[in-house]
């Protein structure tokens, strides 16, 4: 099996008992006796605890470390393309939504195992927001490694099935065009505000043009796909904007509180983007705006200067579908966390008999222990860790005893605090570089950092641990000036609102 298969788990439908959390600073837990497995060889897999725990320390000068070289490769791929991992994409948002809005407008987002689609209905300046629905329909597997046509026939048909059923809170001018703003979470080579170009799929995505050539749905315009396919269902709607999931997310925070600056999706997959200056980017393409500032989205995923890495990392980055790529997500999101865990939980089981002497085929199973199981696991709070054993024997089918579990436990939270820890200095790494560009743009005031996603909102000590690490780097004064904020869905408003900043038929209202 492979990466692929990891897509299977929505890192959306994150189910922590919450009643179970008692606060929000996770207390690490110490170290463990354990006596009570017999067979277990302990020194053994105490000795591979501590080496994958000393592996992955992010001390200060490693989160610091990591935070320079955000801030170098940022600069690096805004000098020019293949500059450094980061791809910069230039994201044509020169001019974010103002609250002048009017109309109805359509939102799709396809980035991960759904797809959502909106309808919202903008009222101006006094009434905002007056109306959204929305639709989420899960994607069939094969889909995901299908042809591009089958991806957006499929689409545009749940998305013709919706548009069916307006009521009479929507209203939009007879004859006209419906449009849509198109979230489309991938790396894109944007072109325009409504055209891009496929780079590569990430997060277990491998959606072909034929069967035979699996390459060669990458560089097609997905605008022009999407267009293509509401044709083919009788749809009266085009693309009026084509974003990036981070995008979509800081367009639709800023409109609520102009603050924001930054944007952060930590799912499934995770990126940032940000608010520059145009005179920041040497490798501008010529353009034709009187806008002085612009969105990057740095397609973050693909960092991978100074990150603590493991032999289980590596291992699971040579078995992907995309070796060699996307190192920082395989290191903090939530397409991986879990299975990280899978890896090192079978390398204890079969060099220390961690469950006495018995490895299952599930346990050897890439992707059989998603994030949302390792998260759920780490809520247990009961003495004899009840709900990590069920969680076990269901999902990686091993019997645990309260000792074994207790190491599970610290696998698990070693994973989390990483990833946690190394989003955050990713995030001080934007804000540093933004702020040596413009002395007090950044901590000279409040300063909003937007986030979206399912591990952030649903994996409390993963969440707990990405703060204490701004904290640590920013320390106590600066930190105070920036807000980690949580904007739930913002992503797709943000897309409609783009849609109707950039229409078509914008001179109309
Ligand atoms: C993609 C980004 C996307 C992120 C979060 C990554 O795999 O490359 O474009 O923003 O996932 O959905």
């Amino acid at each position: 099996m492979s990466l692929a298969t990891a897509a299977s788990v929505a890192v959306g439908s994150l189910c922590s008992p919450r009643s179970r959390i008692k606060g929000s600073a996770f207390q690490p837990r110490m170290a463990v006796r354990y006596d009570s497995v017999k067979s277990t060889n302990l020194s053994s897999v105490t000795q591979i605890l501590t080496n994958f725990q000393n592996q992955c320390a992010t001390p200060l000068p490693v989160l610091r470390h990591v935070a320079d070289s955000m801030s170098n490769d940022m600069r690096a791929g805004l000098a020019f393309d293949g500059g450094s991992d980061l791809k910069m994409i230039f994201s044509y948002v020169d001019f974010l939504p103002t609250g002048n809005e009017k109309g109805m407008f359509y939102a799709l987002d396809l980035g991960g195992t759904n797809f959502r689609v909106m309808r919202v209905q903008l009222g101006g300046m006094d009434q905002r927001v007056i109306a959204t629905d929305a639709v989420q329909v899960s994607i069939p597997r094969e889909l995901m490694f299908g042809t591009c046509e089958g991806l957006f026939d499929f689409i545009a048909f749940g998305l013709a099935k919706f548009a069916e059923k307006e009521t009479g809170a929507y209203q939009h001018p007879q004859g006209r065009k419906k449009e849509l703003g198109f979230t489309f979470s991938f790396p894109v080579n944007q072109t325009s505000i409504d055209s891009g170009i496929l780079m590569n799929w990430t997060k277990g995505f491998a959606v072909s043009g034929t069967v035979c050539d699996p390459q060669i749905s990458v560089g097609r315009n997905v605008v022009a796909c999407l267009n293509e396919a509401m044709q083919r269902q009788g749809l009266d709607m085009q693309v009026s904007a084509l974003v990036n999931d981070a995008v979509g997310t800081l367009a639709g925070a800023k409109y609520w509180d102009n603050d924001v600056m930054v944007a952060v999706i930590l799912g499934t997959g995770t990126n940032a983007c940000y608010v520059e200056r145009m005179d920041a980017i040497p490798k501008l393409p010529i353009q034709n705006t009187q806008s002085e500032t612009t969105i990057i989205n740095t397609e973050w995923g693909a960092f991978s200067t100074g990150l603590p890495l493991t032999e289980f990392d590596e291992k699971m980055d040579a078995e992907s579908m995309n070796p060699g790529e996307q190192i920082f997500e395989k290191t903090i999101s939530g397409m991986y966390l879990g299975e990280i865990v899978r890896r090192v939980l079978l390398e204890m089981a079969v060099a220390g008999s961690l469950f006495g002497g018995s490895i299952p085929d599930k346990l050897q199973t890439p992707f059989s222990l998603g994030t949302p199981h390792i998260c759920a696991m780490q809520q247990d709070t009961s003495n004899n860790l009840d709900a990590v054993g069920s969680i076990l024997f269901n999902e990686a089918g091993v019997k645990s005893n309260t000792g074994a579990r207790k190491i599970v436990l610290e696998v698990c939270d070693t994973v989390a605090k990483r990833g946690g820890r190394l989003a955050g200095a990713g995030i001080v790494g934007i804000l540093q570089k933004m702020e040596e560009d413009v002395k007090g743009l950044i901590f000279g005031k409040r300063t909003v950092v937007a986030m979206d996603g399912g591990l952030y909102e649903n994996y409390p000590q993963y969440r707990s641990y990405l703060h204490d690490s701004v904290t640590e780097l920013l320390g106590p004064s600066l930190s105070e000036k920036i807000v980690i904020e949580h904007s739930k869905d913002s992503s797709g408003i943000g897309a409609a609102l783009l849609a109707a900043a950039n229409s078509k038929f914008r001179h109309d209202f």
